[in-house]
């Protein structure tokens, strides 16, 4: 199946509930819906969309050392393998303010990690003692040279 077009763009305080709806934990979780709501209006969320739909969102906060750091990417349930997932975090890449970019994802999570393998991440590291008996994967990769300004959001 040919991959949808997609266009990324900044999310806006009227896209919470939509963002919600993409995210399935954000149904049964008030700290995730509380999350959502409080990076969109930091202006640190980016969200996919296929014609007029939110099909999925990108969470990028600059509080990790100082970095980059991807605190969120979810692809509705029904859209994933189509390329959004990828589409976001190239752009999180572009809106990144720091030279490289860094994101963790649960050793469990192997869609995330063959995701971020095929976009040229390297393995930084590893934490325990997050989620029992489920460590965390810290992922990096250089976006820019560092003398470089980043591009333009979005
Ligand atoms: C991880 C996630 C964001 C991927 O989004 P996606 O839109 O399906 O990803 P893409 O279609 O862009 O896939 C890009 C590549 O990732 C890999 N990949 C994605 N899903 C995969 C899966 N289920 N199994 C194996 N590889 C997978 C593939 O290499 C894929 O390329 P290909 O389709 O050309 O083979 C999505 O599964 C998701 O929302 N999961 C729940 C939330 C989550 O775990 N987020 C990550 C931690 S914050």
């Amino acid at each position: 199946m040919p991959e949808p077009s997609v266009t990324v763009r900044p999310a806006a305080p009227s896209d919470v509930s939509a963002i919600e709806a993409v995210d399935p934990v954000a149904s049964t979780d008030e700290g995730r819906r509380g999350f959502i709501a409080e990076r969109v209006a930091a202006g640190e969320t980016l969200v996919a969309l296929v014609g007029d739909a939110v099909v999925g969102y990108v969470v990028l906060e600059h509080g990790f050392f100082e970095r980059g750091f991807v605190a969120m990417l979810c692809v509705h349930p029904e859209r994933r393998r189509q390329g959004i997932g990828r589409a976001l975090m190239r752009h999180a890449e572009g809106a990144c303010r720091t030279p490289q970019i860094f994101t963790s994802t649960n050793l469990s999570n192997a869609p995330m990690q063959r995701l971020l393998e095929g976009l040229g991440y390297r393995r930084s590291g590893m934490v325990d003692d997050l989620d029992p008996g489920d460590p965390e994967l810290v992922y990096s990769r250089r976006v820019r040279d560092p003398r470089s300004p980043p591009e333009a959001a979005g």
